[in-house]
């Protein structure tokens, strides 16, 4: 038997959505506002959700004060108040979408979180625009 537990969190961050492979044309056509050149940010929630057994020795799945950190230390600390295109390395090949920032934080946080439980993450750009990446 298998249940998942969740944790919320949050990041302001700024991005520029923008393909150097094409005109500046092409990349306002396709990215839209999204590719103000002068950046522009986003109020980023962030949840994520853990599958695993319970502990009957504790009756948790995992320590949430434990997961807190982890999201805090790894995800938090790295990107919080950072604009994503110049801060942050990864960033500099890869397109700052949801999609893909979605991708680095799940990548970040499966190397913290024990392989015995499942990982999923849904990265919220607004509160209509959200991804979810589960590896
Ligand atoms: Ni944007």
């Amino acid at each position: 038997m298998e249940i998942t537990v969740s944790r919320k969190a949050h990041f302001n961050a700024a991005h520029r959505l923008y393909n150097k492979n094409w005109s500046d044309h092409k990349n306002a056509n396709v990215f839209g506002k999204c590719n103000n050149p002068n950046y522009h940010g986003h109020n980023y929630e962030l949840i994520v959700s853990v599958t695993g057994k319970i502990n009957p020795e504790t009756g948790y799945v995992i320590d949430m004060g434990e997961l807190k950190n982890i999201i805090k230390k790894e995800i938090e600390e790295r990107l919080d108040h950072k604009n994503l295109n110049l801060d942050i390395a990864y960033f500099s090949k890869v397109i700052p979408s949801a999609e893909n920032i979605c991708i680095f934080i799940y990548d970040i946080l499966r190397q913290n979180i024990n392989s015995e439980f499942k990982l999923s993450v849904r990265l919220y750009e607004t509160p209509r625009n959200f991804v979810e990446y589960s590896g």
